[in-house]
């Protein structure tokens, strides 16, 4: 079991312009898939612009403790010789994912149809995230398992050795729940139907239709239905992995509110359902250009300008909310300094991210003087004046930790985030490419 790294508090002053290239990391969500997709392919599966952060590093040991093979070449580059659907072994330790919940849920879709035991665990923040939104939906493929009291991390799960296809609706608007339970349906014989109402990320569709597999997806009045040939075999797939929209919202975020700023974002991911922070800063008034947009190992990809914009505050749908479910914290930033209000609904999922998010977001609003209100399931930002000079509590949220930073980049007095530790899960160049770009941080004591 991991224990809690010590804690890098670090504040962030009133910046003068910011100005430059920032070159973010490769996506979190593609990553993970390409390589769980890697190890389930027979054959040697290469990867570029893979993110190395430690999430997606935690899924490349856990791949190795299956029985693929996984190496790194370069700076990016890896290689993953998979071991067939079904051939994965069981391992002899426990899988520990540290921080990421979609590591963890993916996988256990990805061994629920193989007859083999393995025990689940991570960091307390992942310990304390509900897993029971895969692991039911896994027994009606015919797994079971053991976990703590809610459902939670360390848990055993036991895959079938009698899988069995399955109709079923994802009722939670989660693209890791309907992405577990695609990759189960890999070993079970016969067709599976995955229905969903909300359009979640849809990456893993995609890659596992270019390693080979036979999926296709009809729509529905609401949402869709994703139908799966089971007894797959993958083949392997080269995968470019496109620089992750959900990283490039702090540079952009940074440029926007800072006065004077003017940075490109070359190379992100524009996937339909990535964009919604795009379409909402657009909204706001901001001044986003967007270029040489073409394709890339099946992804729209195009390079970002921002500069610096006067905002004003807008209303953010429900339904816009699983086009940018990780970047409402950021969002949040940007309102605060925005004229006028800003309205965020369809929250729900919120509460269970690394931390309870809507409520790290608005304690950290209000610790810098920001006003804004709460409900289950929305929140009103006033924007206009951001006083700053609060510390933050993170609670291992590496988003809560990089929303801040770039707020105290623009308020009037500093902001303190009490660790920066977990910004390595997803970003670990956050820090040199933000002072690249001209920020002023200041490392303080715990
Ligand atoms: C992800 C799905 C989202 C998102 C997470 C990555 C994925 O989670 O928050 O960062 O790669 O499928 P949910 O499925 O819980 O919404």
């Amino acid at each position: 079991m991991n224990t809690a790294p010590i804690a890098r508090p670090l504040a962030a002053r009133r910046t003068g312009s910011l100005r430059g290239a920032a070159q973010v990391p490769g996506d979190k969500s593609i990553s993970h898939r390409a390589l769980i997709l890697g190890a389930l392919a027979v054959g040697e599966t290469r990867i570029s612009g893979l993110l190395e952060a430690e999430d997606v590093l935690n899924t490349a040991k856990v791949m190795r403790q299956f029985g693929a093979t996984v190496t790194r070449e370069d700076a990016g580059l890896w290689r993953v010789w998979g071991t067939g659907v079904g051939g994965w072994a069981a391992p002899a330790e426990e899988l520990d994912f540290g921080n990421s919940g979609t590591g963890s849920r993916l996988v256990m879709g990805a061994m629920a149809t193989t007859p083999i035991t393995a025990t689940f665990t991570g960091d307390a923040s992942l310990r304390s995230r509900p897993m029971k939104r895969v692991l039911e939906p896994l027994e009606k493929f015919g797994a079971t398992w053991d976990a703590r009291e809610g459902g939670l991390m360390p848990l055993q799960l036991h895959g079938t050795s009698r899988p069995i296809c399955i109709d079923y609706d994802v009722q939670v608007a989660s693209a890791q729940v309907k992405s577990a339970l695609l990759l189960a349906s890999l070993n079970a014989p016969g067709r599976t139907r995955i229905s969903q109402s909300a359009l979640t990320r849809d990456h893993t569709e995609k890659m596992l239709k270019a390693f080979g597999a036979d999926i296709s997806v009809e729509p529905l009045a609401r949402g869709e239905a994703i139908y799966m040939m089971g007894e797959a075999e993958l083949k392997p797939c080269p995968v470019d992995v496109p620089r992750d929209p959900s990283s490039a919202a702090f540079p952009l975020v940074a440029a926007l509110i800072t006065p004077g700023s003017e940075v490109s974002i070359p190379g992100v991911l524009l996937n339909e359902r990535r964009i919604g922070l795009l379409l909402t800063l657009q909204e706001m008034g901001a001044d986003i250009g967007i270029a040489n947009v073409r394709e890339s190992g099946g992804e729209k990809v195009g390079d970002l300008l921002a500069r610096y914009s006067s905002l004003k505050g807008v209303d953010v749908p429900p339904e816009r909310a699983p086009a940018m479910i990780d970047e409402y914290p950021i969002l949040a930033v940007a309102a605060a300094f925005a004229d006028g209000r800003t309205t965020m609904h369809g929250l729900d999922e919120l509460r269970v991210k690394e931390s309870d998010r809507l409520s790290a977001i608005v304690n950290g609003l209000k610790a810098n003087g920001v006003r804004v209100t709460e409900a289950a399931d929305n929140m009103t930002v006033e924007g206009g004046k951001v006083p700053g000079g609060g510390r933050v509590t993170t609670h291992m949220d590496h988003r809560i930790a990089m929303s801040f930073l770039v707020m105290g980049l623009a308020s009037d007095e500093s902001v303190t985030v009490d660790d920066t530790s977990m910004i390595a899960t997803s970003f670990p160049e956050f820090e040199n490419l933000m002072r690249d770009l001209g920020a002023d941080f200041l490392r303080v004591n715990a």
